[in-house]
């Protein structure tokens, strides 16, 4: 009895004088970091966090802690925000200040702060300017990008056809038909789909996408500097990335080939032009390393996040059938059945951008948002974040924030929508991310899902293999990503 209680003093002040220890520390090397759940020394707050839907534990220490909070990710301090206009606040009007890319352990170590994504300070910049060029300049070139989707969402439906209305997992059918597009541009072509090596290439983005989504991601965050030298799962994630990185060297090396400088074909041709101009520049951020990470980054990123907004949406198409109807019947009334869809439609079809928004908005593609990093000393709202500080800007949280969309849980077109039916902007309506590291393919992302949206539904009906009221929309995996569940549909020829 005696015993117990001695330990039970000695352990208590053993506690107390770990928390002193890490408040010290907070307030000392930390300058003022905003409030926050006590961390367990080296283990962080994980009770807290967990490692499972954790932009689900954020978004409830954000009920108490408010719209800015600190966590500690094992030993690293993260200051989450929350809410429209904290974001905006953050991205925007201190933009430069946050412009910096944060940690995001299962990846950093093939990226090592290459590639236009994963980079920060001056050689993000430079990656930044030069990307929006090449990407702006494809679609004035002779064949315009709007061309390129029209075509390729034309072989879409003819895989379709070829279905029969039979059940499918349209999981690469929709990864098949987008990845093409962003293939024209930083290879020059597009590949067939039966092609061997572009069908092991989408499988491997589909998972990776999933692996960092995964539990084990979410812990490894915390975790890296343990966690990398054990065997596991990050060891199959850093594989496959690695796998990715070899691909595009091969390509760079056909490039190489046959490069003609006065003809660029594609971005890797642009890439190396700059190159070849800056060889005698030490400092140069047109280096190989670059070149391949960077084409990585758009070919990844203008893959898996259209295609999968276009799976979870056909999905709430298919719980939701009488929006799919009326989206059909502005189709007829604008488009008519007979005409390809193009971008001159969209403004005369409120409903289906309206749509189109909802479904950007509830698949929630990234939630977390992607870490960002501090790149000086800020202040922010009375607190001050040391250069260096990693920083969560919680996208979800703005998009479903009850102040700006009246039912947040709900797939409800309306909420884009005025009294009249015409369309109506929301400014809380990010899911690109907002301020100047905005998702670079915004433009692209946009052109691609109003085109293959409406081709789609123009020519086929989506039939469920379940009643629509029992179909589930939570996802399959929630961590980076939100990764819609699995399941089979039928394409039904109008
Ligand atoms: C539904 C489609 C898409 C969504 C929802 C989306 C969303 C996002 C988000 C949230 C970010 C992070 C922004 C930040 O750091 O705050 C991002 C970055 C990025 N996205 Fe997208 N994206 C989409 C499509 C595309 C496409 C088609 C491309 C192809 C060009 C692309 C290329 C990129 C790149 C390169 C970045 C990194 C930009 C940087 O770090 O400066 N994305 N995207
Ligand atoms: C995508 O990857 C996951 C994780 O490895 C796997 O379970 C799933 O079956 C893949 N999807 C398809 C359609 O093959």
């Amino acid at each position: 009895m005696e015993l117990q209680g001695a330990f039970t003093i000695f352990l208590a002040l053993c506690l107390s004088c770990l928390i002193i220890l890490i408040a010290w520390k907070r307030t000392n090397k930390g300058g003022k970091l905003p409030p926050g759940p006590t961390p367990i020394p080296f283990l962080g707050n994980v009770l807290q966090v967990g490692f499972d839907e954790t932009y689900q534990s954020l978004m409830k220490l954000s009920k108490k802690y408010g719209s800015v909070f600190t966590i500690y990710m094992g030993p690293r301090p993260v200051v989450v925000l929350c809410g429209y206009d904290t974001l905006k606040e953050a991205l925007v009007d201190q933009g430069d200040d946050f412009s910096g890319r944060g940690e995001i352990p299962s990846i950093d170590r093939n990226f090592q702060g290459y590639g236009v994504a994963m980079a920060s300070g001056e050689r993000w910049k430079i990656l930044r300017r030069f990307s929006l060029t090449i990407l702006r300049d494809f679609g004035m070139g002779k064949r315009s990008i709007e061309e390129r989707i029209q075509e390729e969402a034309g072989f879409l439906l003819q895989e379709l056809r070829k279905t029969k209305g039979a059940p499918i997992e349209p999981t690469f059918f929709l990864s098949r038909t987008v990845s093409n597009v962003i293939s024209s541009i930083v290879f020059g072509s597009r590949f067939d789909y039966e092609d061997k090596q572009f069908q092991a290439l989408l499988r491997m983005f589909n998972e990776s996408f999933i692996e960092m989504s995964r539990p084990w991601a979410q812990l490894y965050d915390m975790y890296s500097g343990i966690m990398q030298y054990l065997p596991g799962k990050q060891k199959y994630l850093y594989n496959l990335i690695e796998e990715l990185k070899d691909f595009i060297v091969q390509k760079v090396k056909i490039n190489e080939a046959s490069f003609d400088p006065q003809n660029p074909r594609d971005f890797i041709d642009y890439f190396l032009i700059k190159m070849q101009q800056e060889k005698n520049n030490p400092n140069t951020e047109f280096n190989t390393q670059n070149l391949i990470t960077t084409t990585l980054n758009l070919f990844f990123a203008g893959t898996e996040s259209v295609s999968s907004t276009l799976r979870y949406g056909i999905l709430l198409l298919m719980k939701y059938p009488d929006v799919q109807a009326k989206v059909y019947e502005e189709i007829s009334q604008v488009i008519g059945s007979h005409r390809v869809p193009s971008m001159n439609d969209q403004s005369k079809m409120p409903y289906t951008e309206a749509v189109i928004h909802e479904i950007l908005r509830m698949t929630n593609i990234v939630p977390k948002g992607v870490p960002h990093v501090v790149t000086r000393d800020t202040h922010f709202r009375g607190y001050f974040l040391p250069k260096g500080t990693d920083v969560y800007p919680l996208i979800g949280s703005a998009l479903q924030e009850a102040k700006h969309f009246r039912y947040p849980d709900t797939f409800y077109p309306q909420h884009f929508l005025d009294e009249q039916g015409r369309f109506k902007k929301n400014e809380a309506f990010i899911p690109f991310s907002s301020g100047k590291r905005i998702c670079l393919g915004e433009s692209l992302a946009r052109m691609e899902l109003f085109i293959y949206f409406t081709s789609i539904i123009q020519s086929f009906s989506f039939c469920s293999l379940v009643p629509p009221a029992e179909i589930d929309i939570s996802p399959q995996a929630s961590g980076f990503a939100n990764i819609p569940p699995f399941y089979k549909i039928c394409f039904v020829a109008r």
